[in-house]
């Protein structure tokens, strides 16, 4: 506990497994005692900044009623109301926030500028999602197949679609969590080259293990968990065209999740395009946990604020 409070939450890669899984475990027991109407408010007092360079649903509504139901207070600030928008520096703008909140999450375009933000402020930044990485909806993600399948360690997860930042978090985390992971994508959308070795080397230590293909059959191949994402992420609305055609081999649909164990789980950040990167056969299908996935950022999210703030 005492090890975690006042960091930041940039990428998994800061983490070690024993502070993943402790995370999760909080989150865990914070979950159960939410639903039995136990909110203990340990966060009085408190404000949380959060500063958005995108859209966000789940992000922004998961943090803000997370830091409610702390006790804390949250706050919403559009990037481009803030006077970055009008280009007052990151310098500026962390060192005056520090004197202000008591930790800020940001979602923002690059991950320089988070890097940038964390260090010139005094307080936690936690990333809501760049074009690298989101932390956030890999806790949440390996909680919900903790839940789901009791632990995790061992169990295979296919990623299936595009190297982004959904996929480098998620692999990065369950590496740490010891799973088997198998990433598929197009040729020219694979994962990060440097994160992919790095996450080999984190399943490696723990018991795991993480391989990359162009075959979404191979990875989806007696799969535990299968999960995807959106083809074209926030940004990249002008290759949408180019990535619909890259991608169409790469559809989550019956006839690949044949593949896959009868109880696999499937899994999707959200937003979600049926019929695009998931048929609805399969995301509003039995085995589909996207909303309670949906669900567990709320409580990752109250177990990190509770750690780091
Ligand atoms: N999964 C996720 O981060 O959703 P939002 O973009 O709605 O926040
Ligand atoms: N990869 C997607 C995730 C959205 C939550 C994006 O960056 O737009």
């Amino acid at each position: 506990e005492d090890q975690l409070k006042g960091r930041d939450m940039l990428t998994l890669l800061d983490y070690s497994s024993e502070e993943i899984a402790y995370l999760l475990h909080k989150a865990i027991i914070m979950k159960k005692d939410a639903q039995a109407g136990k909110m203990p408010p340990i966060l009085p007092g408190k404000t949380l900044g959060m500063i958005f360079e995108k859209h966000s649903t789940r992000t922004r509504i998961s943090f803000e009623v997370g830091m409610t139901q702390l006790g804390g207070h949250p706050m919403f600030m559009n990037a481009k109301d803030l006077q970055i928008g009008r280009g007052e520096s990151i310098y500026d703008t962390g060192n005056v926030l520090s004197e202000y909140l008591d930790g800020v999450m940001i979602r923002a375009k690059s991950h320089e500028t988070v890097q940038e933000l964390a260090k010139h402020s005094s307080i936690p930044i936690i990333n809501g999602l760049t074009d690298l990485f989101h932390p956030c909806q890999a806790l949440a993600d390996l909680l919900t197949m903790i839940e789901v399948k009791g632990s995790v360690a061992g169990k295979k997860l296919a990623y299936v679609g595009d190297g982004n930042n959904v996929a480098h978090s998620l692999v990065i985390g369950a590496a740490n969590m010891g799973m088997h992971v198998a990433v598929a994508t197009p040729v020219g959308f694979e994962f990060n080259k440097d994160l992919f070795r790095m996450a080999q080397k984190i399943a490696k230590a723990n018991g795991g293990s993480v391989m990359q293909t162009n075959n979404p059959v191979e990875a989806v191949e007696n799969a535990d968990a299968i999960y995807t994402d959106v083809w074209t992420s926030m940004g990249q609305e002008e290759e949408a065209a180019l990535r619909l055609e890259a991608f169409k081999e790469f559809q989550i649909n019956d006839k690949l999740v044949s593949h896959a164990k009868n109880d696999y789980m499937f899994l999707h950040c959200l937003p979600a395009h049926r019929e695009e990167e998931v048929t609805a056969s399969i995301i509003d299908g039995p085995n589909s946990y996207v909303f309670q996935q949906a669900g567990n950022r709320l409580h990752a999210q109250k177990a990190v604020l509770a750690a780091l703030l």
